[in-house]
């Protein structure tokens, strides 16, 4: 039930911060170290190449955790956009494991790959919020995400709950290698929940940055490098599917490859800077469309911050930004889609679970 929220996706927008520490709280063992069915932690250190396979805001989150994997377990990672892999399915490695991320485990589009790759007698994992689900029968093993019921058509508790639980099962394979990590993942989490806390208390801020720059507008940029760039990717996907404004996500480095030719007097660029190691190069970018006309949001992470952004979010791991960063973008498509009458919960065209190649 909604209860007094008028739609389900703020709803669950404000359900985050709980969803983040429900998820520490049930990974977590008697002696507060997070842990994972051993079978699983096996199968990802007897791989020698994870492949991630998910369809929209889950591949989005597949491209986040891709990093987590490659970083903290040292394992290399391919991320597929499950109706795209059976075309050309790449050679695989000698050991492949494939993670098969989907809010509702019932996206059929990724159930064929699922099947296909089972016949070839590969190891599978799901990674879903629906126990029980199509997804979760067909694999070997299962994690949930523990988000609760996700109603609203537009993905979000489940996007940052899949990366939480990527950034888990990073970890937990890394310990079991007996890796030195340097930072504590359930510290760090705990941070992000608190963070989520503050960002959900900043809704007035982010209504009004919403309105600013995307009331009148028809298109919509978003930009950003490194992991901010998956981000955008997810933040351009929120807004269209929502308030239908055309909406893309780029690499920053890839706008003087073409698309900065779309730029005019006004057009919204959201620009994402939260990695200290591209914050300049990203601000390059913005001072490239700015000298074209272009309408400059930018979201920052406190410590890079600078006067000319249009919001700050607070510090967390620079691994774990993504987590973060994301709900200014959520919220920007959510206010969007209200300030244009749209059906929020509901968008036109679009059904919460897809299950129809
Ligand atoms: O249930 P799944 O995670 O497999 O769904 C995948 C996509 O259909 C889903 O993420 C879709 O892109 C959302 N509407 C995005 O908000």
């Amino acid at each position: 039930e909604k209860g007094t929220y008028p739609h389900y996706m703020l709803k669950e927008i404000d359900e985050q911060p709980l969803v983040m520490r429900k998820i520490i709280q049930t990974y977590q063992n008697e002696q507060g170290e997070l842990t994972i069915a051993p079978e699983i932690i096996n199968a990802m250190n007897d791989s020698d190449r994870v492949y991630i396979i998910a369809a929209g805001t889950s591949y989005h989150a597949g491209l986040v955790g891709k990093q987590f994997i490659e970083k903290i377990a040292k394992i290399p990672v391919e991320v597929h956009v499950a109706s795209e892999f059976g075309y050309n399915m790449p050679l695989l490695s000698d050991k492949p494991l494939f993670i098969f991320i989907s809010q509702s485990g019932e996206t059929a589009d990724s159930r064929a790959v699922l099947v296909s790759v089972k016949e070839l007698g590969h190891r599978t994992l799901t990674i879903t919020n629906v126990p029980g689900s199509t997804l979760s029968r067909e694999a070997d093993y299962t994690l949930l995400l523990h988000a609760g019921p996700e109603i609203a058509v537009a993905s979000t508790k489940a996007y940052t709950a899949q990366l939480a639980v990527l950034s888990i099962l990073a970890e937990v394979t890394a310990k079991s290698r007996n890796y030195t990590l340097g930072f504590d993942l359930v510290h760090e989490l705990g941070i992000v929940a608190n963070a989520m806390e503050v960002l959900c208390d900043s809704k007035e801020l982010i209504e009004h940055i919403s309105r600013e720059f995307l009331s009148v507008t028809r298109n919509a940029f978003f930009i950003g490098r490194s992991v901010d760039h998956y981000v955008g990717l997810e933040g351009a996907l929120k807004l269209k599917e929502i308030s239908y404004i055309q909406a893309e996500g780029f690499a920053g480095g890839e706008l003087k490859h073409g698309t900065i030719a779309l730029i005019e007097e006004g057009t919204p660029i959201i620009a994402l800077a939260t990695q200290e190691s591209v914050n300049l190069s990203i601000r390059g970018n913005v001072k490239e469309v700015v000298a074209r006309g272009a309408n400059p949001c930018i979201i920052s992470m406190k410590g890079l911050e600078m006067d000319e952004d249009s919001f700050v979010i607070p510090e967390v791991h620079e691994l774990l930004t993504p987590l973060i960063s994301v709900i200014p973008m959520q919220l920007i498509a959510y206010y969007a889609a209200l300030h244009r009458d749209c059906d929020v919960d509901k968008p036109r065209n679009l059904a919460k679970s897809v299950t129809v190649e």
